[in-house]
């Protein structure tokens, strides 16, 4: 389904897909431009799989093509803005060819040395800036994406604008104008791949960006990278058309995209019912919304007082999604998961199961062409983990949090972790943890110690206490069994880039019980170039299962640099000039 963007037309931009030619809006991403004409198939895997768009934020790396001859191209990530070619990539695609000088050595590179070093600007790590900037420290942000706002603020992306913003889109504006005129430098479109400790910095900050390399050596660190969705393999997962919940999202709010008419959702929490509602409203046939959760009953009452007494705006939300989906019919089936799905020659064919406990029943099968999986987030703490800071693995919502004070420091001196980067919090708190860790980390320096910024952290700190509130009941009210392996079978796959499936896992247990580094050398499951973000928080539970010992910080693979995949080209480049 392709419905025009607001102000579309006068300038489409062609691209030339394998024989045909597709017109792109101005600063649609590649991704949303193809699926705009049909091509949801983008990549093809070494056993011949097709793969498409999955994570949409630039992780999985099921969307590569090749774009004008060259490989590896993040058709989510790669925005259009003059005429191409893209083909899709095949295993037998050649490598980049090998640039002709040696790589720079780190002590070539100027190391920037900032007061306080930003990464991540989203909810956190734009209010971090700006309260740092407010206490009159120099500030600079870094992030991966063209357009700053994180997850929860996502900005219109198309170069004509997207037509109407929602609130949170408009908030996000203001925010980023907020710290753009604040005088913080801001470096959009920069991939922080490494984080090192350093004996006379906070740390030592490798990052890429479009004209070369970068390296920061900040006296004062805040980490603010966010979330990624969780992954919970079932059959059919790694099929083109499913997808994450947040890249649906990113196809419509931030690309005016439709990648097909009839969505189906499965999942657990808000955000689907968010994102189902905003796609009904754009005009898609939201064929069901499968929670894992319950439906909201009495008992439901006193988790929705707490709510509505710490954030009434919040509740209205979920209350008009949910009324918006019934009043368009869209079924709203309460404790169903996703249990399979598979091709057919009408679109994708959906298995949703009944949950009794854990336990799946009954099933029923669904039509959709596009499938949106939204089964929770995963704290983006791989820099916090190179750092050395100490994380704790809390049980209840199956994630790693990074040890803090109160105001942000981890246990590394100087570095500092706000929002879902140090453990799952939501936008409001996050944006208040950016604002309270901004204060301290610019008071560390001997700055802030202005009276009217008291005022400012005491505020901060009083919403972020009704804010930790309104999380904590919001998910009692979507409390539900948690899934890592329990859905797949034997030849689904775990390790989406590397293709390992339960049954190669459960082959090489078999013969005894490797610990998660002998089971990575036996079948390279997280070994591909998402360096384990989907499977590795599966094989840790069920590798903890299988051993019959609790999950820690230590059951999961230690992150490796380049946290994000990098061309040695790149790393090759000085700032503002390439060896080509
Ligand atoms: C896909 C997705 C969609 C979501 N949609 C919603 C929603 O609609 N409503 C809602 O209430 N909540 C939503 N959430 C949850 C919500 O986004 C978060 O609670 C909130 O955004 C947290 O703010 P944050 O600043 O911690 O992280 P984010 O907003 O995620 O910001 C982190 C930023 O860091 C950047 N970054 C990460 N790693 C690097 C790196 N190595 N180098 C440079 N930059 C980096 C990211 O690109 C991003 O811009 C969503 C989460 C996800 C993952
Ligand atoms: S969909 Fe592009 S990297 Fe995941």
């Amino acid at each position: 389904m392709r419905p025009a963007p607001g102000g579309a037309g006068a300038s489409r931009i062609p691209i030339v897909f394998e024989a045909r030619t597709l017109l792109a809006e101005p600063g649609q991403s590649l991704a949303a431009a193809l699926a705009a004409g049909g091509v949801l198939a983008l990549r093809q895997t070494a056993t011949g799989a097709m793969r498409g768009v999955f994570c949409g934020m630039g992780i999985c790396q099921d969307c590569l093509v090749v774009v004008d001859g060259v490989p590896s191209q993040r058709a989510c990530m790669l925005k259009v803005t003059a005429p191409m070619t893209v083909a899709r990539q095949t295993s037998a695609t050649p490598a980049p060819a090998a640039r002709s000088r040696p790589p720079l050595s780190l002590d070539d590179l100027v190391a920037e040395a900032p007061q306080v070093l930003v990464i991540g600007g989203g909810a956190a790590g734009l209010s971090a800036a700006l309260a740092s900037r407010r206490a009159r420290a120099e500030v600079v942000l870094l992030d991966d994406r063209a357009l700053l706002g994180g997850q929860y603020y996502k900005q219109p992306g198309l170069h004509h604008g997207c037509g109407h913003l929602d609130r949170q889109q408009v908030e996000g504006r203001a925010l980023v104008e907020a710290v753009e005129r604040s005088g913080a430098v801001v470096v959009a479109g920069c991939d922080v791949w490494g984080a090192f400790p350093a004996t006379d910095a906070a740390a030592e900050i490798l990052a890429t960006e479009h004209d070369g390399a970068r390296r920061f050596r900040p006296a004062r660190l805040i980490v603010a990278t966010g979330a990624y969705e969780r992954g919970v393999p079932v059959p059919g997962w790694t099929l083109p058309g499913v997808m994450t919940t947040g890249a649906l999202q990113t196809f419509w709010r931030s690309y005016r995209t439709l990648p097909g008419p009839r969505v189906l959702i499965g999942g657990n929490g808000p955000l689907n019912l968010q994102v189902a509602y905003e796609l009904a409203q754009a005009g898609a046939r939201v064929v069901a919304v499968a929670e894992s959760a319950p439906r909201p009953g009495p008992g439901a009452l006193r988790a929705l007082a707490g709510m509505l007494a710490t954030d009434p705006r919040l509740v209205r939300d979920g209350v008009r999604y949910c009324v918006g989906l019934v009043s368009r019919r869209v079924p709203l089936l309460y404790r169903h998961v996703i249990a399979g799905i598979e091709t057919t020659p009408d679109g994708l064919a959906v298995t949703l199961a009944r949950l009794r406990g854990r336990a799946t029943t009954e099933t029923r099968r669904l039509r959709a062409d596009v499938v949106g999986m939204g089964y929770g987030f995963q704290p983006s703490s791989e820099l916090l983990r190179m750092l050395g800071a100490a994380h704790d693995y809390d049980g209840a919502r199956g994630q790693l949090v990074t040890r803090r004070r109160p105001d942000g420091a981890t246990t590394v001196s100087a570095v500092y972790a706000v929002g879902d980067c140090g453990g799952l919090v939501g936008a409001r708190a996050a944006t208040e943890e950016g604002t309270i860790a901004g204060l301290a980390a610019a008071r560390s320096l001997g700055r802030g110690r202005l009276p009217s910024l008291a005022g400012v952290e005491a505020s901060s700190r009083r919403r972020l206490v009704r804010a930790r509130r309104f999380e904590s009941a919001l998910w009692s009210l979507f409390a539900a069994p948690r899934f890592e392996h329990e859905l797949s079978r034997t030849d689904t796959p775990i390790c989406r880039c590397e293709e390992v499936s339960r049954g190669q896992l459960d082959a090489a247990l078999a013969d005894g019980r490797p610990a998660l580094a002998e089971l990575k050398q036996r079948t390279r499951v997280g070994m591909g170039p998402c360096q384990g973000r989907y499977c590795a928080p599966v094989l840790a539970a069920f590798l903890a299962e299988r051993h019959g010992r609790p999950l820690d910080e230590f059951a999961f693979f230690a992150p490796r640099p380049p946290v994000k995949p990098v061309a040695i080209g790149d790393l090759a480049r000085r700032p503002g000039r390439s060896l080509d």
